[in-house]
């Protein structure tokens, strides 16, 4: 591992977007919040305050609410054409295109991430969501569907379907993808026609904010988009228990979605949620060993393993098990660490102090319980939130550390003499968000995604991620289905017609 220190100079516009504190969107004004309270939101590289946000609670949400009520039911969003909404959806993806380099700049100062990073995955990424969604706006379609009536007996109908949205929707995203998170959930959202009321987290929320000008600017009726900026139990818990809300997405923890269901219970508002992982990443013993080395350790690596379908359980076959180990192992030291604007940092600091305390927590508790550090294992320098690519080796399925999501740079690897072996262990967990096998037999690479309960298989890569593959868990790894068609599902209600002819 080495450290780096050369910075890129800020945008201008990003030097004056951090400059001033920020405000909420709510109605289409820009506003402080009722209680004049703001927050900071930090560098997490040097731990210096990055900005100042408004600070929403309970009486901000109440009247993002209203504007999102009256924009669903009485504005002029309601009377959009779908290719309409469709063009607006499109015409975002366009005005983030041409502000890509802030959008980067603004993920990286504020979630830590590698500024490189964020202008080949995150920002891109979430612009052709929003463009793969502005398609769908004209697509939404009912059925009809030949009824038979078996009690009217010689009487004819004409029954159909039609797809409306589900109306005012809470969406609550997390740190660690800022700007992706925002799009995963506003695209389907808009594209359905529903109006929103989205809360980024309390560590992330620039990009979002300044996503949120974007949409004013692409001219999205008053009310559609709102932007609250707060704490999860606060802003975030008002939000899931409004009454008037009629679904809530979340992403984030399993334990805070387990919160959202139990808020939403009010209301019985619709609930879809994606949660926590700890994804197995199986490596069979005729699989190409170069080529996967470094799959495995970007599995893990990537995003300083803040994510949640990140590789966190490797399990590799024992013949080739010390190859692969030391490959990781060797990836891992060469690996770049360093301020997120460096633009030769490959791994940038975790989001906070908080998750550094965590991840060094559950480096600490591997270690005591046995585990030994094939390298890594440590927190690194004095300033800044770093912690050091890890290997863990010699861990056993019931330790802390093979069981809980740490979302960190942390990965367990353990060896395995076969299949009957690893696919007890590979699902051997609460969580089915992701997984992944290398193997160069093919029909053993469809046997084992078959096997695997995770919403997401890669065979031979991992973290493969498009706008039309949908994206969610099995077990308590969450509900529903994100990108693709299937997230369509999630901000529609279907509602039968029957004619009598
Ligand atoms: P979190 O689940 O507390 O935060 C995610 C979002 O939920 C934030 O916007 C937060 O403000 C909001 N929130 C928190 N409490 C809430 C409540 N009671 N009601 C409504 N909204 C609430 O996650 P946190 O504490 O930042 O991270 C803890 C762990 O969660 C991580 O170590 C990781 O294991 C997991 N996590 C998983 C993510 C994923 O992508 N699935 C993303 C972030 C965290
Ligand atoms: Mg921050």
């Amino acid at each position: 591992m080495t450290t780096v220190t050369e910075q890129i100079p800020l945008h201008e516009q990003v030097r004056s977007f951090v400059g001033a504190p920020r405000k909420m969107l709510i109605g289409g004004r820009w506003l402080d919040a009722t209680s004049s309270k703001t927050f900071a939101t930090y560098n997490p590289a040097t731990g210096d305050i990055l900005a100042q946000v408004a600070e929403g609670d309970r009486a901000d949400v109440n009247r993002a609410v209203t504007a999102a009520r009256i924009a669903f039911e009485s504005g002029p969003w309601r009377r959009l054409t779908a290719s309409e909404r469709g063009r607006l959806v499109w015409k975002l993806a366009d005005l983030m295109e041409s502000h890509a380099e802030e959008f980067a700049q603004l993920e990286s100062l504020d979630n830590g991430k590698p500024v490189g990073v964020a202008r080949v995955a995150d920002v891109p990424l979430a612009i052709d969501l929003f463009r793969y969604m502005a398609g769908w706006a004209t697509k939404i379609e009912g059925n009809t569907i030949p009824i038979s009536v078996p009690y009217t007996p010689g009487t004819q109908y004409l029954a159909y379907t039609l797809r409306e949205p589900v109306g005012v929707v809470a969406q609550i995203i997390p740190w660690n993808f800022p700007l992706l998170m925002a799009a995963w959930k506003l695209g389907p959202a808009l594209a359905a026609g529903c109006t929103v009321v989205l809360k980024p987290a309390e560590q992330t929320p620039l990009s979002a904010l300044r996503l949120g000008e974007l949409i004013c600017e692409a001219g999205f009726p008053d009310g559609v988009v709102n932007i609250v900026p707060g704490f999860g139990e606060t802003a975030g818990a008002a939000l899931a228990a409004h009454p008037d809300v009629d679904k809530v997405a979340f992403t984030g923890s399993t334990e805070v979605g387990k919160l959202i269901l139990g808020a939403a219970a009010g209301n019985l508002k619709k609930v879809s949620l994606e949660l926590g992982g700890k994804s197995p990443n199986i490596v069979c013993k005729d699989a190409d060993v170069e080529a996967c080395i470094p799959g495995v350790a970007g599995a893990i690596f990537f995003n300083q393993g803040q994510c949640c379908c990140a590789g966190s359980r490797l399990f590799v076959e024992k013949s080739i098990f010390d190859k692969v180990v030391e490959g990781v192992a060797a990836d891992a030291k060469k690996i770049k660490v360093g301020p997120g604007m460096d633009p030769a940092t490959q791994m940038g600091p975790l989001v906070s102090d908080e998750q550094q305390r965590r991840v060094l927590g559950y480096l600490e508790a591997g270690l005591s319980e046995g585990a030994k550090a094939v390298v890594g294992g440590r927190k690194l320098g004095s300033k800044g939130y770093f912690v050091e690519p890890t290997v863990l080796v010699d861990t056993k399925q019931g330790m802390k550390v093979m069981q809980e999501e740490i979302f960190g740079p942390v990965v367990c690897a353990v060896p395995f003499t076969d299949l009957d072996e690893v696919l007890p262990m590979a699902n051997d967990s609460i969580y089915g968000l992701a997984a992944a096998v290398w193997t160069r037999d093919i029909g053993k690479a469809h046997r084992i995604a078959a096997e695997l309960r995770a919403g997401s298989v890669w065979i031979n890569c991992y973290n493969i991620f498009d706008a039309a593959l949908p994206f969610g868990g099995y077990k308590q790894s969450g509900w529903g289905r994100e990108m693709g068609h299937d997230a369509l599902e999630l901000y529609t209600e279907v509602k039968a017609v029957t004619v009598r002819l």
